[in-house]
């Protein structure tokens, strides 16, 4: 939609946010399938940041969806609706000086791109939850695929909606065949000096 009359102001800059806070912002942005270990690795991961004293937002698809995006359903206008929402109250958080972590399937390269443009490349750090789909079937925690798979829910992603693993992540985590903290380690000695402060 184009914007007429509207004239955005310069806030703050970020940076003066960052020295109060003693931390750099960055958006770590989980993609996966429902039930590869999104939600638990970026809560792990959000503890972990705590206790080392940086502050941190958990944004998680079931939770977003519970709220600001509780008008969309799963196609693929309303996955992208539900993606760039997130991706422009992420970018809130990371001009806030905050380490914000998204857990959402996110499951085409163009939601991810566009995630990426809204926030800034520089600031994006793509974490994909490669855990193979046998595995996310065989936890079903939510008991979704069991209901995806006798034709109770349309466009489940893996079963009868696509996911494409991305082409170029920052990091691959696969939580069948390593521990929860196992992939907090990799992403804490991976995002590393990049939450220093300037
Ligand atoms: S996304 O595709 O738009 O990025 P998002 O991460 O917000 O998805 O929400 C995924 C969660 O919604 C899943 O973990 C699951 O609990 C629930 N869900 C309900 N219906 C579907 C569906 N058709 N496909 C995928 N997830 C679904």
């Amino acid at each position: 939609m184009k914007q007429d009359n509207i004239y955005p102001v310069a806030t703050m800059p970020r940076r003066k946010r960052e020295e109060l806070l003693g931390q750099r912002a960055l958006m770590i942005w989980f993609t996966g399938l429902s039930g590869s270990g999104k939600s638990t690795v970026a809560l792990a991961l959000e503890r972990e940041l705590h206790e080392r004293g940086r502050i941190c937002r958990v944004l998680d698809g079931d939770n977003i969806r519970s709220g600001i995006n509780n008008n969309l359903g799963f196609s693929t206008e309303d996955r992208m609706e539900n993606i760039r929402r997130i991706a422009e109250v992420a970018k809130l958080f990371v001009d806030t000086g905050v380490i914000t972590v998204a857990a959402f399937i996110s499951p085409t390269c163009s939601m991810r791109e566009l995630a990426r443009d809204i926030i800034g490349a520089d600031d994006f750090f793509e974490v994909y939850v490669s855990t193979p789909i046998e595995v996310c079937e065989q936890r079903d925690v939510k008991g979704l695929y069991k209901k995806a798979r006798a034709g109770l829910i349309k466009e489940f992603t893996g079963v009868n909606s696509a996911f494409e693993p991305p082409r170029n992540p920052s990091l691959v985590i696969d939580t069948s065949s390593m521990s929860l903290d196992r992939c907090v380690e990799v992403i804490m000695q991976a995002i590393g000096e990049r939450i220093e402060k300037r």
